[in-house]
């Protein structure tokens, strides 16, 4: 007997057959073929991760899918169907780009979806499917179905925030690339990628907010003992835009160039904020110190406190006797 969950990974399956077919052979589908041609996106990629479009219909999906005899039970646990009070239904997504979010298996769990409209206040710019028996957020990175082959073959894993820059990068030749897509990263997230590599860069999007956000994600990725190199983007650039704008051969060389270790990443960050300032030294000093005792591996450790001790010009013997401090208190 059918479980559940095939259920789910069934009619998750048909929605994206659905949706790349309204791009392709739709009328409609020449909208959201001329979005993503102007965001630069090949039919080879389009094709590759599967990209569909949904109709802006209220019924659409759902008429379709009930006619061919799927349940509408399934279409409502996936959260594809909307179903109100009064038992009328309709589409969650429509007018939208489609992203079909893959588990490392290749199967469709959810969804991603862009609205075309450039700066709509009334309707948010991605809408994405809800948490489903096959659909754990937590535990899905976009792109890595597409990705793991080159994550292993390269022993390197690139992390980006959102489904364009994954795109954008693969189209471009870099492949081993993934994205939390907005959410901060879970620990379920960096074992997944730990499988493939224990290496991960991180590619932020360049502004101050967005950077500061993701330090505490990446104290996790510290502390489950893989290594993390980051790169920043020039402001208002997140890697999509900066690779379509330089091209692929100056973006390669760009991360060549630009990728520095996290921990002298920080350090760098949090020395310059407190500059001349002795209280605010102090606690960027904690900071840091708090990353670093994260790294389980105790010489990757004192290789840190070295550079570390180099950066805000104090006593290495310092550092270790706060990071001593910190680890009697129990971290
Ligand atoms: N995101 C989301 N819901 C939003 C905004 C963002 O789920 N309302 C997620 C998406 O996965 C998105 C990622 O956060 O890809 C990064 O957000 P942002 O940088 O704002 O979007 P971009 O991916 O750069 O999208 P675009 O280039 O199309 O503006
Ligand atoms: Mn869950
Ligand atoms: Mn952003
Ligand atoms: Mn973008
Ligand atoms: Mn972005």
């Amino acid at each position: 007997e059918q479980s559940e969950r095939d259920s789910l990974f069934i009619v998750s399956d048909f929605a994206a057959k659905h949706f790349q077919q309204r791009l392709i052979a739709h009328e409609q589908g020449s909208i959201g073929q001329s979005y993503l041609k102007q965001r630069g996106l090949s039919a080879g990629t389009i094709k590759r991760f599967e990209l569909g479009y949904s109709l802006d219909e209220w019924t659409d999906l759902t008429d379709t899918a009930l006619k061919a005899g799927y349940k509408q039970q399934y279409l409502e646990a996936s959260g594809l169907t909307i179903v109100k009070e009064d038992g009328k239904k309709y589409d969650r997504f429509r007018g939208r780009v489609m992203f079909p979010i893959h588990n490392v298996s290749g199967r469709v769990v959810g969804f991603g979806a862009r609205t075309l409209k450039s700066n709509d206040k009334k309707s948010p710019k991605y809408l994405n499917s809800p948490e489903s028996d096959i659909y754990h957020k937590s535990h899905v990175l976009y792109g890595l179905f597409q990705a793991k082959q080159a994550m292993r073959m390269q022993d390197m894993c690139y992390m980006v925030e959102g489904y364009l820059d994954v795109l954008s990068l693969h189209q471009g030749g870099i492949e081993n690339v993934v994205a939390s897509s907005g959410t901060s990263l879970t620990e379920g997230q960096i074992k997944l990628i730990s499988r493939y590599t224990q290496n991960i860069t991180v590619l932020y999007d360049g502004d101050a907010a967005g950077i500061k956000a993701s330090l505490r994600g990446i104290d996790l990725i510290l502390e489950l003992g893989l290594n993390v190199s980051v790169v920043t983007f020039p402001a208002g650039e997140d890697p999509d835009s900066y690779i379509q704008k330089v091209g692929d051969t100056a973006f390669k060389a760009y991360l060549q160039e630009h990728a520095q270790d996290f921990i002298s990443f920080k350090t760098s960050l949090y020395a310059k904020e407190a500059a001349g300032n002795p209280v605010k030294k102090a606690e960027a000093i904690k900071e840091v110190v708090a990353s670093i005792s994260k790294i389980p591996d105790a010489i990757k450790r004192t290789v840190f406190f070295r550079s570390c001790s180099l950066i805000f010009d104090i006593d290495e013997q310092v550092l270790i006797s706060e990071y001593n401090k910190m680890h009697l208190q129990g971290r």
